[in-house]
């Protein structure tokens, strides 16, 4: 085992199956871990190993066993699954960013963690959302992200953790399955057209939300990562944005590539939580300090994950 190891918790939820292997290349199958508390993929190429968040003692085990360096701490509870069950996603959500936090200023450890756009709420401006606004979310997901930022800026300023964090929008994918959040609609609908040619949608079709294909966060979250400390500005976390959209416009364009695909709106208890968030982020200072650039807009993300999802129905 190499020095400088990278670990990645969560290593495989949405982002994690993509982080992953897009660090293995960057910096060697030999300097990533992947981190799972129970979740394995049979196919998984690397070093992998076992361990719960919420245990600081089995962390710093392997942080030692590994001589890690930098962590992408992953790991997390979503908004609709916060919402079932909120004192899970408390102590998964908050404990989990403790315990790597206070590693963090033991190891010297380089922090990623993701923040998303449920940190803000109800009486955030819901158009280009600035920067530093108001930060008042109404589920616990949210109220978990706003700490977890304040609580990463407080150990960079007190301890001097390299703490790193990007406000993800809705983040789309097909290599893992999707997760238990408000947004994962967009991806839930290819799997439904493919398979059935018709999606009951749970959201309005005007409901407009900042979204992102994978292989954007992915490398922006290894710019953010990579970029000289002295550029960053933003010790909480940074507005991250690249398209918005709404399940009308999804379907729309899903019916360029499947013209008889057809869709019923019924909204259900995500509804609100969608309401409560931005329609478009003005991510302005990432772009500035870190030079953030998405490549996918909304035609390019639909046929990407539209042959991905196909390729894998079919397997
Ligand atoms: N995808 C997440 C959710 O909807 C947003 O961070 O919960």
């Amino acid at each position: 085992m190499t020095k400088n190891s990278i670990l990645v918790t969560g290593a495989f939820g949405l982002v994690g199956s993509e982080l992953v292997p897009a660090l293995q290349k960057k910096y060697g199958q030999d300097k990533v871990i992947a981190l799972a508390r129970k979740t394995m993929a049979d196919d998984f190429i690397g070093i992998l190993d076992k361990g719960d968040v919420t245990d600081f003692a089995r962390l710093e085990e392997l942080i030692k066993q590994y001589q890690i360096n930098t962590i992408y701490h992953l790991a997390g509870i979503l908004s609709v699954g916060g919402e079932k069950n909120p004192q899970l996603a408390w102590d998964i959500n908050m404990g989990g960013l403790k315990n790597v936090l206070d590693l963090a200023v033991k190891y010297k450890l380089k922090v990623f963690w993701p923040s998303s756009i449920a940190a803000f709420g109800p009486t955030t401006p819901t158009q280009n959302t600035p920067q530093h606004t108001v930060l008042e979310p109404s589920t616990m997901y949210g109220v978990n992200k706003v700490a977890g930022e304040l609580l990463g800026q407080y150990y960079h300023l007190k301890y001097d953790v390299d703490f790193r964090s990007l406000r993800y929008p809705g983040l789309n994918a097909y290599k893992a399955d999707p997760g238990d959040g408000t947004t994962e609609y967009a991806i839930h609908i290819f799997y439904a057209a493919i398979k059935d040619g018709h999606y009951v949608c749970p959201l309005k079709p005007n409901t407009r939300l900042p979204m992102m294909y994978m292989d954007d966060a992915i490398n922006g979250s290894i710019q953010l990562m990579e970029a000289p400390a002295e550029k960053l500005t933003v010790r909480t976390s940074y507005n991250f944005s690249a398209i918005s959209f709404t399940p009308a416009e999804l379907v729309a364009a899903i019916q360029k590539i499947q013209p008889d695909f057809t869709v019923d709106y019924q909204p259900n208890h995500t509804q609100a939580i969608a309401d409560s968030w931005p329609k478009t982020i003005d991510d302005g200072v990432a772009r500035q300090d870190w030079g953030w650039q998405e490549k996918f807009d909304l035609e390019k993300m639909t046929k990407a994950l539209y042959e991905g999802v196909k390729e894998k129905i079919k397997a």
